[in-house]
């Protein structure tokens, strides 16, 4: 789908709102006084709208050649500042992380006052601040996620049981959709210690779809964002589908949450303690009460690490496969070190990932090509700010296109092509302090479930490869293998992959 689908677009604002709204987006479009970065020339009223295509961050990307790493942009009416090079990226995380500690609130995220509890729209204050220190202290610290091993062992092993019955036909299976549900069942057990979805029985299967359709609708470019004084007409109905799902998704969540209270915070040993037991414990009014959650708030913050960590996770082991059908000799490499460690007579572990210096080069690897938020999860200025001798205006978007910065060839040797090995004997690593490799963002607001996802990643691909040989169905070859991006919560293979898989180890 377009960025923004050109002909609907012009017919609405031609027809019914730019006589409306024109003075009103000509006074907030006034020229602001002070050195704006340089960037394309925009038209009225629309701005770049029409300029950044289906893939923005690959538009964006090919501006550098003209205006250089640090790039301006009027998207209909918001200001945008586009960061692609790691020097610009280093100068903003290491002296103006904070002026651009902000977030946006997207148009679909007001439905149901989601927004109220959301980590990831949470504007940098107390109630950010609690959520932060629940997610690494509670939850996503080293010590919590080794404790919660056996939940994602059980969850693997039901990933290799679809994966092989469903290639009992020796065709090639889409196999990213097995990798979703059991990313989404592995956070489901995490939080409720329940699974949520079975391909097989479709249990589960309305929150599931309710959580689909959230994904979809937040993914999808949406007018109401680029001229938020036309919110109110949700043109494209998309805050009305949000807030039929989420009402949905809401309801089942809470009905979790009124089970356990009435069950009690977890103490009878019958289980091990979740997510849910977790912010039980903080919960109180909200009000007036920093440290403590409203039971939105809680079902808000179980609904978004669904959101955040499902889509993500699955999107970077299918590109990874991807890169390895594309590249049979790092395939071959994996596999061998894989099977060397782990051998045919027992289950790839978690505890195996620290020895598995090319399995974790791959995932890096993925992820410098592939990062599945390839603008981060855009900041916004909260305040003006001087930066690179320029004058950013408070709410100012910014996009940090860590995908251009991934493959710049001023920090990286033969950008495009998929090497692992640059990462072996090297220190370079995703936690946010090397600015030429941010997939998960760097700063403050680096991403909150990072040792999770990168656990999840790693058992989840090392898994597959160990239990399976994988082939390109059909007349598809490495060479011929579709690599073009679809944008949606995150950027996706076009195509999802299809491959056979043959089970080599039990
Ligand atoms: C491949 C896996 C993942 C990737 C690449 C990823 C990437 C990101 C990125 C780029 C951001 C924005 C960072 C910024 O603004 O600088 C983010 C934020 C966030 N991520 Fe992740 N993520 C992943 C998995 C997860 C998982 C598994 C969870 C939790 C279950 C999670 C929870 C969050 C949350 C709550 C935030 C918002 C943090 C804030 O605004 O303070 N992510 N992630």
């Amino acid at each position: 789908m377009e960025y923004w689908d050109g002909r609907y677009v012009i017919m609405l604002l031609a027809v019914f709102l730019i006589p409306a709204s024109l003075l009103l987006l000509l006074s907030r479009n006034k020229p602001r006084s002070g050195r704006l970065p340089p960037g394309p020339p925009g038209l009225p009223v629309l701005g770049n709208m029409f300029d950044l295509g289906s893939l923005p961050h690959q538009t964006i990307a090919a501006m550098r050649n003209t205006y250089g790493p640090v790039v301006w942009l009027r998207i209909g009416s918001v200001s945008t500042l586009a960061i692609q090079s790691a020097k610009a990226a280093a100068e903003l995380f290491k002296n103006h992380d904070v002026p651009f500690v902000g977030r946006n609130i997207v148009d679909v995220m007001l439905s149901h006052d989601y927004n109220k509890g959301s980590l990831v729209f949470a504007q940098y204050g107390s109630y950010w601040r609690v959520l932060r220190r629940i997610c690494s202290v509670e939850m996503f610290v080293h010590k919590k996620v080794n404790e919660t091993a056996p939940v994602r062992r059980k969850c693997i092993d039901d990933l290799l049981r679809w994966v092989e019955n469903e290639a009992a036909a020796g065709s090639g299976i889409h196999v990213t959709r097995f990798v979703f549900l059991a990313t989404f069942n592995m956070l489901g057990n995490l939080m409720f210690s329940s699974d949520l979805v079975d391909p097989v029985s479709e249990k589960g299967s309305k929150f599931f779809n309710a959580m689909m359709g959230i994904m979809e609708w937040g993914g999808t470019p949406n007018i109401s964002d680029i001229f938020p004084c036309l919110r109110w007409l949700d043109l494209q109905g998309l805050r009305g589908k949000t807030d039929r799902d989420l009402k949905i998704a809401l309801q089942i969540v809470s009905a979790f949450v009124k089970e356990r209270c009435k069950e009690g915070v977890q103490d009878s040993g019958k289980r091990k303690t979740d997510f849910l037991d977790v912010l039980l414990r903080f919960e109180g009014s909200g009000k007036d009460e920093p440290a403590k959650l409203s039971e939105h708030q809680i079902n808000i913050f179980m609904l978004e690490m669904f959101l955040a960590g499902t889509d993500t996770t699955s999107s970077t082991v299918e590109w990874a496969l991807t890169e390895l059908l594309r590249n049979p000799k790092a395939m071959t490499k994996a596999q061998e070190e894989i099977r060397g460690i782990v051998g045919p007579n027992r289950r790839f572990e978690e505890r195996d990932i620290d020895n598995l210096q090319y399995l974790q080069a791959v995932v890096k690897e993925t992820l410098r090509l592939h990062p599945p938020a390839p603008l981060l999860i855009p900041r916004r200025a909260i305040q003006d700010t001087k930066f690179m001798g320029y004058d950013i205006p408070k709410d100012t978007r910014v996009f940090i296109n860590v995908w251009a910065i991934g493959r710049d060839h001023e920090s990286w040797e033969d950008p495009l092509s998929f090497k692992p090995e640059r990462f072996l004997g090297s220190n370079i690593d995703f936690k946010g302090q090397n600015f030429e490799f941010l997939p998960f963002g760097a700063g403050r607001r680096i991403c909150a479930g990072l040792p999770l996802g990168n656990r999840m990643l790693h058992f989840l691909l090392g898994s597959l490869l160990h239990s399976f040989d994988w082939e390109l169905e059909g007349n598809v070859t490495s060479e011929s293998l579709d690599m073009a991006e679809r944008m949606g919560i995150t950027v996706r293979k076009f195509e999802p992959l299809k491959a056979i898989p043959r089970r080599v180890v039990a």
